[in-house]
């Protein structure tokens, strides 16, 4: 753990990530497990959020009560997988702007080529969780991360279910300014680019596809 990256180690969380890594369990109660595990990791990656204070009365006297500061959140779904973790925030920040970015890898150049962008506006002046369970290689989380600091976001975090060390290193290196959070760091990646040990195809468990 560093200040780049954080493991969130609470019991619940890594109960139900043992849940989502076996591969016993159906679509349905993978896709409800990272709902539920997305509400707690957003608990801790929106811990730094700023706040100020509101005039108010209670029922017994008036007081400066704690408020959050600045304009609303944007969380930003890295396509297809990022769509299975934005309902967990949504449930906490039922007020945050939603945005999408769609990445695919070209053949040829093996660089991330970029179908889809749309975010909220005002960017710059928003905190920005960028949100994809599987951190692998990282190549595509920073291509994302790229696109939303050229559409002007100055303050961004990335949410993610499991992370290889691999791609933590490349975000590093890419994004040192944005910190991660993440319910557990695997060992490795293997030949074909998928966490070890991991869950799988984050996407396909989750969608039922394949
Ligand atoms: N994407 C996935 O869905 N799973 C992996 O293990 C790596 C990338």
């Amino acid at each position: 753990m560093s200040e780049h990256l954080t493991v969130v180690d609470h019991p619940l969380v890594q109960h139900k990530l043992t849940l989502m890594r076996d591969k016993g369990t159906s679509t349905a109660v993978f896709r409800q497990l990272l709902r539920e595990i997305t509400l707690l990791l957003a608990y801790e990656v929106t811990r730094e959020m700023s706040l100020t204070t509101r005039h108010i009365e209670t029922p017994m006297e008036e007081m400066d009560a704690p408020i959050l500061a600045g304009k609303k959140l944007a969380l930003v779904s890295i396509l297809r997988a990022g769509n299975g973790m934005l309902d967990g925030v949504l449930e906490l920040i039922p007020s945050a702007r939603v945005g999408f970015v769609g990445l695919y890898r070209d053949e040829q150049t093996l660089e991330p080529v970029q179908y889809y962008f749309k975010a909220p506006e005002g960017l710059k002046d928003r905190l920005v969780i960028a949100v994809d369970p599987m951190l692998a290689t990282g190549n595509s989380s920073a291509a994302a991360i790229d696109l939303l600091k050229q559409a002007g976001a100055a303050d961004i975090r990335f949410l993610c279910l499991l992370a290889a060390p691999e791609g933590v290193a490349r975000m590093k290196e890419a994004h040192p300014d944005v910190k991660i959070v993440t319910a557990a760091l695997d060992r490795e990646l293997n030949s074909k680019g998928y966490i070890m040990p991991g869950l799988g195809d984050a996407g396909d468990r989750m969608f039922g596809t394949k």
